[in-house]
C-alpha cells in the first residue's frame, strides 16, 4: 500500500522543495545583468589564458544570442530552471556545447548573485535619482512662480506665521535634494565588484579581479571574499534611503490631501489625478496622494524584512539571503511609480492663491509681528506677548482680524500703537521682513532659488 503512493509522495515532496528553493520567478529581473557579468568574467578568463580566444568568442556569441532571443520573445524564461543563472548556463550549453560548460570556471553562484544584485540595484539607484531630479524641477518651477503667494505657515496644524508658497515648496525641495545625495553616497560605497570571490574563499585560478571590476565599471574589486558574498549592506542602505523618500512623499501627500479638502480648499487636484465615488456624485477624491501615503508602509516593510533576515546569518553565504530580492524589487518599483505619479500630480496641481491669502490673513499669523512692533517701540518682549494675547482675545470676541480694528480699539489695549501698526502687520510686511537666508522673504527666497537652480544644473 505504502509503495503504491510512496513514489508519488516523494515526487510531490520534491516538487514542493524545488518550488520553495527556486528563485527564477523573481531573479529573472536581473537576467540582463547576469549575462553582462558572465561576459566580463569570460573576457577575463581568456585574457588570463584560462580559456582560449576561440572558447571566449563562442561563449560571447552564445550569450549575445540568448540576450537577443529573450529580448525578441523567441526564448522564454520559464520555471523549468531553478534560477536565472541556471537558465543562462543551460541555454548556453544547449547552443554552443562544450565551450559553454566552461563559463562557470572560477566562479560560484554566490559571487555571481552578489554581482547581479549589485549591478541591478546600482542601475536603479541612478534611475530613482533621475526621477527625483524630475520632481525637483517641478518643485522649483512652482517656487519661482510663487515667491509672493502668501499662505499661512503651520505648527501643530495651527496657523502660526505667514509664509509663501515658494517657501513651503522649498522645504520639500531640500528633502528630495538630500534624498538624491543619499543615493549618491550609496552608489559610491557599493561600487566595488564582488566577482571573483568564488563561493567564499576566492579561487585557485589566477583571476584578474581588477580587470572584471573595470569592465563592469566598478571602482575596484571588493577586498574580502567572505564579505563579498555575504554583504547586503547596500540593499539595506538603499531600502533605508527609499523609506526616507517615501516618508517625504507621504508627508507631502498628507498636506495635499488636507489642502484639497473642502474645508481648506487651498488646492485642486487635476481631474487626471483624481477619482470619483461610485455612490456620491459630488466627490473628487485625492486617491493618488492617498495611495502614495499608503504605499509607504510596504517600503518600510521591505527594510525591516531584510534587516531581520540578515541579523542572524553566520558568514558567509546562506540561502536566507535569497530573501533580499522580492521585497527589494517591489520597494524599488513602488518608489519609482510613486515618484513619477506624484510628479505628475504636483505639476498639474492648481493652487487657489486667493483662498491661501485670506486664510493667512484670518488666522492671526501676524500676531508675532504685532508683538515685535511693540518691542521696537520699547515694550519688553514678554509684556508685548501678553498684550498681543489680550488683543487676539478681543479680536476673537469681535470676530475681526488685528488690522481690522480701529486705532482707538488698539490704543485701548496698548497706548503704544500708532497709525503705522497697520503697515507693520500687513501680510506683505510680515513676509518681506523675514529676509535672512532660509526665511520666506522674497529676496531671500530668490537667492535660495538661484542656489538650487545651480545645483540642478550641476547635478
Ligand atoms: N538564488 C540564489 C540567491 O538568490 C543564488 C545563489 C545560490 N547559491 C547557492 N549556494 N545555492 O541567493
Amino acid at each position: 500500500m505504502a509503495q503504491l503512493w510512496g513514489g508519488r509522495f516523494t515526487k510531490e515532496t520534491d516538487k514542493l522543495v524545488y518550488n520553495f528553493n527556486a528563485s527564477i520567478s523573481f531573479d529573472q529581473k536581473f537576467f540582463q545583468q547576469d549575462v553582462e557579468g558572465s561576459m566580463a568574467h569570460v573576457k577575463m578568463l581568456a585574457r588570463q589564458e584560462i580559456l582560449t580566444e576561440d572558447e571566449k568568442n563562442q561563449i560571447l556569441e552564445g550569450l549575445e544570442g540568448i540576450l537577443r532571443d529573450v529580448g525578441s520573445g523567441k526564448l522564454e524564461i520559464t520555471d523549468a530552471y531553478e534560477d536565472i543563472h541556471s537558465f543562462v548556463e543551460a541555454n548556453l550549453i544547449e547552443r554552443i556545447g562544450d565551450a559553454g560548460k566552461k563559463l562557470h570556471t572560477g566562479r560560484s553562484r554566490n559571487d555571481q548573485v552578489a554581482l547581479d544584485m549589485k549591478l541591478y540595484t546600482r542601475q536603479e539607484v541612478i534611475e530613482i535619482n533621475g526621477l527625483l531630479k524630475g520632481l525637483l524641477k517641478v518643485i522649483i518651477a512652482i517656487m519661482e512662480e510663487n515667491t509672493e503667494t502668501y499662505m499661512p505657515g503651520f505648527t501643530h496644524l495651527q496657523k502660526a506665521q505667514p509664509i509663501t508658497l515658494a517657501h513651503h515648496m522649498g522645504a520639500y525641495f531640500e528633502m528630495f535634494k538630500r534624498d538624491r545625495q543619499r543615493l549618491d553616497d550609496i552608489y559610491d560605497r557599493m561600487n566595488y565588484c564582488p566577482l571573483g570571490s568564488g563561493a567564499l574563499a576566492g579561487t585557485t585560478y589566477p583571476l584578474d579581479r581588477d580587470y572584471t571590476a573595470q569592465l563592469l565599471e566598478f571602482d575596484g574589486p571588493t577586498l574580502n571574499s567572505m564579505d563579498s558574498v555575504a554583504d547586503r549592506d547596500y540593499v539595506i542602505e538603499l531600502l533605508s534611503a527609499l523609506s526616507t523618500i517615501m516618508m517625504h512623499l507621504s508627508r507631502f501627500s498628507e498636506e495635499i490631501i488636507i489642502w484639497n479638502s473642502n474645508e481648506y480648499h487651498f488646492v485642486e487636484i487635476d481631474d487626471a489625478y483624481s477619482t470619483g465615488s461610485s455612490i456620491m456624485p459630488q466627490k473628487k477624491n485625492p486617491d493618488i496622494a492617498e495611495l502614495v501615503r499608503g504605499k509607504t508602509g510596504r517600503v518600510y516593510g521591505a527594510l525591516v524584512s531584510i534587516l531581520t533576515t540578515m541579523k542572524g546569518i553566520p558568514l558567509a553565504y546562506n540561502k536566507d539571503m535569497q530573501e533580499d530580492k522580492e521585497l527589494t524589487f517591489d520597494a524599488i518599483d513602488t518608489v519609482k511609480g510613486c515618484v513619477a505619479l506624484f510628479t505628475g500630480m504636483l505639476k498639474t496641481l492648481k493652487f487657489n492663491k486667493d483662498v491661501m491669502k485670506v486664510s493667512a490673513m484670518k488666522g492671526f499669523t501676524n500676531a508675532t509681528d504685532a508683538a515685535d512692533y511693540l518691542v521696537n517701540h520699547g515694550v519688553p518682549f514678554r509684556d508685548a506677548h501678553g498684550i498681543i494675547g489680550r488683543l487676539v482675545l478681543y479680536c476673537i470676541e469681535q470676530d475681526k482680524a488685528i488690522d481690522e480694528l480701529s486705532l482707538d480699539e488698539l490704543k485701548a489695549i496698548s497706548p503704544v500703537f500708532e497709525q503705522d501698526i497697520y503697515e507693520a502687520v500687513s501680510l506683505e510686511t510680515c513676509v518681506n521682513k523675514r529676509m535672512t537666508i532660509g526665511a520666506p522673504g522674497p529676496a531671500a527666497m530668490k537667492e535660495v532659488i538661484r542656489i538650487n537652480r545651480e545645483y540642478l544644473e550641476r547635478e
